[in-house]
């Protein structure tokens, strides 16, 4: 029974006992699960119910209220004694018996062990990652790709059907540049070698030689008009760009185990803005302004929203609105998330307010879910300047110095090289996913990488260390004995029963750091355990099975976490 259902099944005994009190408070079940709070010691309970919080609705003193709702947890589930300590009831739980049913039903449930059903029926659209094609695709994507796929799992693990999208950046001025460009300095060879690398180098040598010689910026816009009018040779050049771009980035993405429903980028959207243009003039909200379409929001203390540029072409604004209108009409969906850095907070707030202004009723179902900056050793990036630090690099480098370290420490080891990547790219998202997302982070690339410490490769390993005892133990046992369980079976095993409650509060709060900080909790309490009790050379047979199942819980549970933060799972290290 996880610590969720536990709570319930005690709140059910307790509203009894509020009843009889006073049966008009009105309080429900549900109330009653939400008040109870965790002792800081064990010695003081299990679980706790602050009884003060009943002060008003009961109109008696916490310490009365508590001996008298005491009585009502006799002969409540898994309840060994219910002391009263001032305003407090101190539940004490019988520890063999809650060790027995969690681990079983652990067994039983296996992957399906923490989902929620609070989604069933309901489709949420996340859109993330979404990289500028022909600009590289540096660390400063991390933060949306692991967050917004983070927040993905977590969503279709609580049971809603998940639309993944990349909002890819396939439309804009940039393609006129790389149009002229490849004509000019390119060729079809060097690009079709060095991918996304050649069109970024292509892209760079543009700016350097457009300092020098300004016409090829009409060149540029010449040829970008030329594309947004159907010219049959720049949509073969842009299509092919693209088609590069998303080869490559889907290797990223395979090294992170993520996959995209759809790729529909901004070039999607060309073509349904004119509607939205016709929406927004009958909605009566916008105005002219030095040619330019605006919507003023001045009202609501933000700078206007740009929708139309005075040379008639239609902005990253427009496209999102389009975007929101085409998604509501194909997947009616219950939200649909924007997972992008802070730097675009403000974009987001104007056109969801334009929206909402256009009156469609569903504007509240939008929400944008900001991170903060990431640097690496200290260093912040500088796009403009080439400064950047990409992602496969950063990827490649992590991996290279695990695979060193396998060589070094198990050079035997099968699959040395899918392991260290494993381990490296996994290391840099536990690292990534460990803090508050909108802080900001900084990266120290060995701290990163370390074996022990709060890190990724920590997590790896004791996962690890849970399949290779599986391995050896061939199977669990049946003829469990749950007598006389060890504390530290007690605490794994509570540790266990969080999982569903910490799945909760990371989808209430959009913070894959309540899923990594659990992660951790589990690898500390099964670490402890596995030093202090014996498992498979217990002589006790029945003992021994126990222990077994309840590393298999382990096993099942780190598996399900980290797949909820895009972290791939080595049975191996
Ligand atoms: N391509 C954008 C960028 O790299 C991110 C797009 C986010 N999604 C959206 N619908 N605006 O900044």
């Amino acid at each position: 029974m996880s610590i969720i259902d536990l709570r319930h099944s005690l709140a059910e005994a307790l509203k009894c006992g509020v009843d009889s009190i006073n049966p008009d408070t009105g309080l429900t079940v549900d109330d009653i699960a939400e008040m109870f709070e965790y002792p800081p010691d064990d010695k003081m309970g299990d679980i706790a119910l602050p009884c003060f919080k009943f002060s008003k609705t009961l109109r008696k003193a916490p310490p009365m209220i508590a001996s008298e709702l005491s009585a009502s947890l006799n002969e409540a589930k898994l309840v060994k004694e219910a002391q009263v300590a001032g305003g407090y009831l101190n539940i004490f739980i019988d520890r063999d018996a809650f060790v027995k049913e969690q681990t079983e039903e652990i067994t039983e449930k296996g992957e399906s062990y923490g989902r929620l059903t609070m989604g069933e029926g309901k489709t949420v659209v996340l859109d993330y990652s979404s990289p500028n094609v022909a600009k590289p695709f540096h660390i400063g994507h991390l933060g949306t790709t692991v967050i917004g796929h983070s927040i993905k799992m977590l969503h279709e693990f609580a049971g809603y059907k998940c639309v993944g999208v990349n909002h890819l950046g396939d439309w804009g001025t940039q393609f006129g540049k790389l149009i002229v460009a490849y004509r000019k300095w390119g060729n079809r060879e060097e690009i079709e070698n060095g991918g996304i690398d050649a069109l970024v180098a292509l892209y760079v040598k543009f700016h350097e030689e457009a300092e020098k010689d300004t016409a090829l910026e009409d060149e540029a816009r010449a040829e970008f008009t030329a594309l947004e009018a159907g010219k049959e040779e720049n949509l073969e050049l842009w299509r092919w760009f693209i088609d590069i771009s998303i080869e490559e980035y889907k290797k990223t993405y395979a090294q992170l185990g993520i996959e995209f429903d759809s790729y529909a980028g901004e070039s999607f959207y060309y073509d349904k803005c004119a509607p939205v243009l016709d929406a927004l003039a009958k909605a009566k909200i916008t105005k002219i302004d030095q040619g330019a379409t605006i919507v003023d929001l001045a009202e609501y203390n933000m700078p206007p929203c740009l929708v139309l540029k005075s040379d008639g072409s239609t902005i990253y604004a427009t496209r999102d609105i389009a975007a929101a209108l085409y998604r509501k009409e194909t997947y009616d969906f219950e939200k649909c998330i924007y997972v992008t850095s802070a730097g675009q907070s403000l974009h987001f707030a104007q056109w969801f307010k334009v929206v909402e202004l256009m009156g469609y009723e569903w504007y509240n179902k939008l929400s944008h879910i900001p991170y903060g900056t990431v640097s690496i050793d200290g260093a912040k990036l500088a796009t403009r300047t080439g400064n950047v630090v990409l992602l496969k690099d950063l990827f490649a480098q992590a991996t290279e110095k695990v695979l060193g370290i396998i060589n070094e420490k198990n050079p035997e080891l099968a699959n040395k090289e899918e392991t260290a990547e494993a381990v490296g790219v996994g290391a840099i998202v536990f690292h990534y996913l460990s803090n508050n997302r909108i802080k900001d982070i900084n990266f120290k690339l060995d701290d990163v990488l370390k074996f022990d410490g709060n890190t990724g490769p920590y997590a790896q390993y004791t996962y690890a260390r849970s399949s290779s005892l599986l391995e050896k133990a061939g199977g669990i046992p049946g003829n469990s004995s749950y007598e006389n369980c060890t504390e530290e079976e007690f605490q794994l095993s509570k540790t266990l029963s969080k999982f569903p409650e910490a799945v909760t509060s990371a989808l209430e709060s959009s913070e894959p750091m309540m899923i990594t900080r659990y992660i951790l909790d589990v690898c500390t309490a099964f670490n402890r355990f596995y030093h202090e009790c014996q498992i498979l050379s217990c002589e006790d047979e029945a003992v021994r099975a126990r222990r077994i199942a309840l590393t298999s819980a382990v096993h099942t549970v780190l598996g399900s976490a980290f797949g909820l933060i895009c972290m791939k799972k080595t049975e191996k290290i």
